[in-house]
């Protein structure tokens, strides 16, 4: 979990706002969920088929032709699916080292040291926030940028597999050999817990397909369907427990069915912010209209700066977070990696916030935390 959801709920309930008394806390994510979410639930709840089943089916199928890749392989979580690509190319003796940005979230860079893989941490670009450019990677070294904010990095490649948790569309051919997707419950698209593979690569999503049940050769759905043949099945790779139910995925298909209102409820928001934050507070990575807009960070001048402007923020009941802490501070990952300097992801850090940025929130919100901002800055 990244933060931004138990962020989002910690506040009072009753709060003085900038001249108008709100009657809730502004949340810093949340998710868009309606009727064709619950009645996408029950049905599965009430065909009697919870798992493993044809709903999964469906949200994969959809998943790729949108996401413009060929195979897309459910698992339950992000995380789950970058260790079943990291326990693949292992397999395959093909990943030995694994690059990383320091501005990202932990979860694959854990996953790849417990597949045994060696992670060398870099720097990010000053102006998209990303791991944008790389010499031609090693042998045995592959990269994984972070699609910022859920802006699709620029750096492709055989040997990239994009960290995509928060990008969600607008979708575009990539240059890549897998991308992991995440529909963890703050997500664009979310359907509580859940995650996607995607590759042009039929033998890893093959693998895939094994692995993250355990490594039994067919799925519980294609095993009911042969249970009359022979009732042996066979284990052929080391899998994990990483499937997805078909009750997520009625709610991942529901979602789907409703991107296009997801993706433009954002850009809104994210062009209120960007007519309203005063001059000392500016959207970080720049180019917010380049992607879904997962999340809302914004820079202030200095680190003095942005922590009057959290206080400031959480005084008025306003979920803030920061996207991410970066590795090279996270304890458990000290001596475990390598790093090169990362002066500029430190900087950035040190004096970003991310602001509330879901379907839920109005303008008026908006522009009251922009003038809250703006009030913290005040000298
Ligand atoms: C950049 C990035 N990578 C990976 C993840 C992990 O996603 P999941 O919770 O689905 O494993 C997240 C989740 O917030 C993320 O932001």
């Amino acid at each position: 979990m990244d933060g931004a959801q138990l962020g989002s709920r910690a506040c009072s309930t009753e709060v003085q706002g900038l001249g108008s008394m709100r009657s809730a806390p502004i949340r810093l994510a949340a998710p868009t969920l309606g009727e064709p979410e619950e009645r996408a639930v029950l049905d599965v709840l009430r065909s009697g088929w919870l798992t493993n089943g044809p709903v999964v089916q469906e949200f994969e199928k959809r998943y790729a032709e949108l996401s413009l890749w060929r195979h897309a392989v459910a698992t339950s979580s992000a995380t789950a699916a970058a260790r079943l690509v990291f326990d693949y190319l292992v397999g395959a003796g093909e990943l030995r080292r694994l690059v990383v940005p320091d501005l990202t979230f932990c979860g694959p860079a854990i996953q790849a040291l417990h597949a045994g893989v060696d992670v060398l941490v870099t720097d990010i670009d000053p102006a998209t926030l990303m791991l944008d450019r790389w010499a031609a990677p090693a042998e045995g070294e592959w990269l994984m940028p972070t699609d910022y904010a859920g802006r699709p990095s620029r750096l492709s490649g055989p040997k990239v597999i994009f960290d995509s948790a928060a990008f969600h569309g607008p979708f575009l051919k990539r240059r890549g050999y897998a991308a992991i997707t995440s529909f963890y419950a703050n997500k664009v698209v979310t359907c509580a817990e859940g995650g996607m593979l995607l590759t042009d690569d039929p033998e890893l999503a093959a693998y895939a397909r094994r692995a993250r049940l355990h490594g039994i050769a067919i799925d519980a759905h294609g095993r009911d369907a042969k249970s009359s043949g022979g009732l042996l099945y066979d284990v052929e790779v080391l899998g994990q427990k990483s499937n997805l139910t078909d009750v997520a995925a009625a709610i991942g298909l529901a979602q789907l069915a409703r991107l296009p209102e997801l993706l433009r409820r954002r850009q809104e928001l994210a062009d209120e912010y960007a007519r309203n934050l005063p001059a000392g507070a500016v959207p970080a990575g720049g180019e917010p209209g380049r992607g879904s807009n997962y999340i809302m960070p914004v820079l202030l001048g200095s680190p003095a700066e942005r922590d009057a402007t959290v206080a400031a923020l959480r005084r008025a009941g306003i979920g803030v977070s920061l996207h991410y802490p970066p590795l090279t501070t996270l304890t458990a990952l000290k001596g475990r990696i390598a790093a090169e300097p990362t002066p500029v992801t430190h900087d950035v850090a040190g004096r970003m916030v991310s602001l509330p940025m879901h379907g839920g929130l109005t303008r008026e919100n908006v522009r009251e935390i922009c003038a809250t901002i703006a009030r913290a800055l005040e000298p």
